[in-house]
């Protein structure tokens, strides 16, 4: 069934053996970190086409036929502040959904998902928007406690959706979202399949 949502989560998707091969997978790329100045993530690109078909078909299963742009393995060790999954120089369409498989992480951890869109980037949006003041309660503001409070006060209505082996997590692009602060522990780390896709020619 195709979602008509924005962002979901569907638990028990994978079997523990296609998590186990996306697990040697991630062991198998090499490590890149991120684009831009500050170290958030390794960001390990590989072809999305080399995932096997069950896996795949699982998810075009859920999000509909569309066209992979980005596929990576993903080492988040700094958790990544709020921004968005739109613009991307491999897209030949419009963009659509971002997906997330998790593999391991060493605590528990969210991916959050606001209610704002944005095709730029975080900046952008506040240039272009007001700020909407949504009151966060403690336990949220505690998971968002890397955010800047000024940017929190342009995002509303957060998704915290709970990373869970056999997951998949799936968002539309142009949606603000982050990482939950899942630093607790000096070496904490999260790592997970990641793929952008755009629409269909
Ligand atoms: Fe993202």
């Amino acid at each position: 069934m195709i979602k008509n949502k924005n962002s979901f989560a569907i638990k028990d998707i994978f079997d523990q053996d296609e998590i186990d091969l996306l697990i040697k997978i991630s062991q198998k790329t090499d490590d890149v970190k991120n684009q831009g100045e500050n170290f958030f993530a390794y960001t390990n690109g590989f072809s999305y086409n080399f995932l096997p078909s069950t896996i795949r078909k699982k998810i075009t299963n859920q999000i509909g036929s569309h066209q992979p742009t980005v596929c990576m393995i993903l080492k988040e060790h700094v958790p990544w502040p709020i921004h968005s999954d739109y613009s991307g120089k491999n897209d030949r369409n419009k963009p659509t959904w971002a997906i997330l498989i998790p593999l391991d992480y060493s605590t528990d951890t969210h991916t959050v998902i606001f209610a704002e869109k944005e095709m730029q980037n975080l900046s952008n949006y506040k240039n272009n928007n007001k700020v909407k003041n949504h009151t966060f309660s403690e336990k949220e503001l505690d998971l968002l406690s890397h955010i800047k409070k000024e940017d929190l006060q342009y995002v509303s209505d957060p998704i915290f959706y709970q990373w869970k082996i056999g997951s998949l997590i799936c968002w539309q692009r142009n949606l603000l979202h982050c990482s939950d602060n899942f630093t607790t522990n000096k070496n904490d780390y999260k790592i997970a399949l990641v793929a952008f896709f755009c629409e269909d020619d």
